[in-house]
């Protein structure tokens, strides 16, 4: 089976690894940049932009591709699915219209009022900037000011905790086209994802991500910068029902999609805050997280390539889908001054990784060593019976690598884990 991954990041590498581990599966790649560990795994990879729709359709068409799963968001937006789709290429990933979910946050938020679907926030849309300001002006409360697009996960400013009021003034004033403004939710985020074929929807482990760059959850707002999972597929600050609660609006959102004549088929993602007054919805995303998909992917016992092929003609049921009952902790390795100043081209040494899964994402190969580029550079997944055996097989492979990148070593600890409990409790 010819399979085509398109994206370069810790992500598509860990979709491209679960889909070999099928060794009918051969794999073909599309990336903007050549990432070390795809490239070794795929027949063959075209570089080029990920955007660019008519060089990834002919590279697909001339290769005799039969499905392709898109890894990342600005391929989706660009509409890379109708594309593949109207040449008889099923995709894992939503068409251009589904998307919409994660590439317009204005339609997310009315869709969920419109459909009556619980967990959203109270949000103004606004069309512009000046509208924006206006209710900053009026408006009594903390605020989160967000451009509707897609912004890389670094496009949220929260007023009481990154900018004041002046500051949210002035970062709404920057934004070109519309923002949307909500109310500052306090509580602990978790991501929930689902495998979906349009109607079924399979849930995964949950995941806390961390999107500061500093230890401590200090610093500014990255792509990422790891994310654990526990061995029961939970969180010990989310309860059962909570999660029912997460997943029936997963469902809620496919239903409404369906309704609305855009079946959503591919990975839904689910942004959620557990808050005082219940589950909220941060987010959601058209694809895997990164690096929530380097914890469950390397959790999944079951074939993915089979999983494709289930999503892509609508006959997904959890018989395909089982994990491993076992923890992870995902540690990614960035350049010094990611992410607001970056330093690339710096050599990086991985010494003994010992255990450790290895996922690599923004790095070049040049002359025989690896070498940093702009991004997050590479992520090592831990598994263990116990988060504290995975966390220690983390660290120790990140505490390997030589060269001028800096990592999270908080990620994972029991001390973070009991502050996260903490704060659930005094908030409930
Ligand atoms: P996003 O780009 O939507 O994933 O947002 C980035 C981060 O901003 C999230 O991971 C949250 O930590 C934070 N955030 C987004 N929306 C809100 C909100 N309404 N209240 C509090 N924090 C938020
Ligand atoms: N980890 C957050 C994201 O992929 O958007």
């Amino acid at each position: 089976m010819k399979i085509l991954v398109v994206g370069g990041g810790g992500r598509e590498h860990a979709i491209a690894s679960a889909l070999a581990r099928n060794r009918k599966t051969a794999l073909y790649s599309v990336m903007a940049k050549k990432n070390y560990g795809i490239s070794k795994l795929a027949e063959k990879v075209l570089l080029c932009r990920e955007t660019d729709l008519p060089r990834i359709v002919a590279f697909a068409q001339e290769n005799g591709i039969e499905y392709a799963f898109i890894g990342s968001e600005s391929p989706l937006e660009a509409g890379i699915v109708d594309a593949l789709e109207s040449v008889n290429i099923p995709c894992v990933g939503p068409t251009k219209a589904a998307a919409r979910i994660e590439t317009d946050k204005g339609f997310c938020r009315r869709l969920m009022e419109e459909h009556q679907i619980d967990g959203c926030p109270k949000y103004r849309l606004c069309q512009n900037s000046a509208e924006a300001i206006a209710f900053i002006n009026e408006h009594d409360g903390d605020l989160v000011i967000k451009p509707v697009g897609l912004t890389g996960g670094k496009g949220v400013k929260i007023m009481g905790e990154q900018v004041d009021r002046a500051g949210a003034i002035a970062y709404a004033a920057q934004i070109k086209g519309s923002i949307i403004l909500e109310e500052r939710l306090i509580g602990e985020e978790f991501t929930l994802q689902a495998f979906v074929d349009g109607t079924h929807l399979i849930p995964m482990p949950l995941v806390q991500d961390h999107k500061r760059a500093f230890d401590g959850d200090t610093g500014p707002n990255t792509g990422g910068m790891g994310s654990y999972t526990m061995p029961d597929h939970m969180l010990p600050f989310v309860t059962k029902t909570e999660c029912a609660r997460a997943f029936g609006i997963m469902q809620a959102i496919v239903e409404a999609l369906a309704r609305t004549g855009h079946p959503y088929k591919g990975i839904l993602y689910g942004q959620f805050m557990n808050t005082a007054k219940g589950i909220k919805v941060i987010e959601f995303n058209a694809r895997f997280g990164d690096p929530e998909a380097m914890n469950v992917l390397s959790l999944l016992t079951s074939d993915l390539s089979e999983i494709v092929v289930r999503i892509t003609s609508g006959t997904l049921t959890s018989a395909q889908v089982t994990f491993e009952k076992k923890a992870t902790v995902c540690k990614y390795l960035v350049p010094e001054g990611y992410p607001d100043a970056p330093h690339a081209g710096d050599p990086v040494h991985v010494g003994d990784t010992n255990g450790a899964i290895t996922y690599y994402a923004n790095a070049e190969e040049r002359d025989g060593s690896l070498v940093t580029l702009t991004s997050r550079t590479l992520a090592f997944v831990g598994k263990g019976d116990t988060l504290e055996a995975a966390e220690r097989i983390a660290e120790r492979a990140a505490a390997s690598v030589r060269g001028p990148v800096r990592y999270r070593k908080d990620i994972g600890t029991d001390e973070l884990l009991k502050q996260r409990i903490a704060h659930m409790k005094e908030l409930r």
